[in-house]
């Protein structure tokens, strides 16, 4: 198992498309470990594939509860994952390993239900609410090009695009 190096905001490979896993082989496996590591030590509760480079439909989640005192990480690895139906609306406060020092509310649905498939390609269903849901929408996006930040206003998205490049540009000077 090895730490993959996260992509970040704007990296123009996150606003690509990834495509349908149709091999579910030992690299797939490997690929889905090392996601499942990665998203552990970030620490973050989410990676989509394409944050890492490999423009393939797998995501990894955290199902561990907050709450619990104990961090005992729950992962579980979606392959072509598909929102096939949806409920209700919430705002969330979200964030992403791939957007470095911004979170925003954005507006999700409620309610999912996921079909997805495991490492084997047999296919299962996940249903969640609240803050799980909103998880899986956030990862989901990123396997269609999609960030957190596409759902924040305009002026608020340019308004942090500013300040990052301001920022970058006075690292690269030594500022
Ligand atoms: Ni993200």
């Amino acid at each position: 198992m090895s730490l993959l190096t996260i992509l970040k905001y704007p990296d123009p490979r996150l606003a690509e498309e990834s495509l349908d896993v149709e091999e579910f082989g030992d690299e797939l496996k490997a690929l889905a470990s090392d996601m499942c590591e990665t998203m552990i030590s970030a620490p973050g509760v989410g990676l989509a594939a394409p944050q890492v480079g490999r423009l393939l439909r797998v995501i990894v989640v955290d199902r561990s509860d907050p709450e619990d005192e104990v961090r005992r990480p729950e992962p579980l690895v979606l392959v072509n994952p598909e929102i096939v139906h949806a409920d209700g609306s919430q705002v969330f406060r979200e964030g992403c390993l791939s957007v470095e020092d911004f979170q925003s509310d954005v507006t999700r649905y409620l309610e999912v239900e996921v079909e997805a498939q495991d490492l084997d390609g047999n296919f299962f269903t996940v249903e969640a609410e609240g803050r799980m849901a909103v998880i899986l929408q956030h990862e989901i996006d990123h396997l269609d090009g999609v960030l957190f930040l596409d759902h924040v206003s305009p002026l608020k998205r340019s308004m942090y695009t500013k300040s990052l490049l301001k920022r970058r540009s006075k690292d690269r000077d030594g500022r």
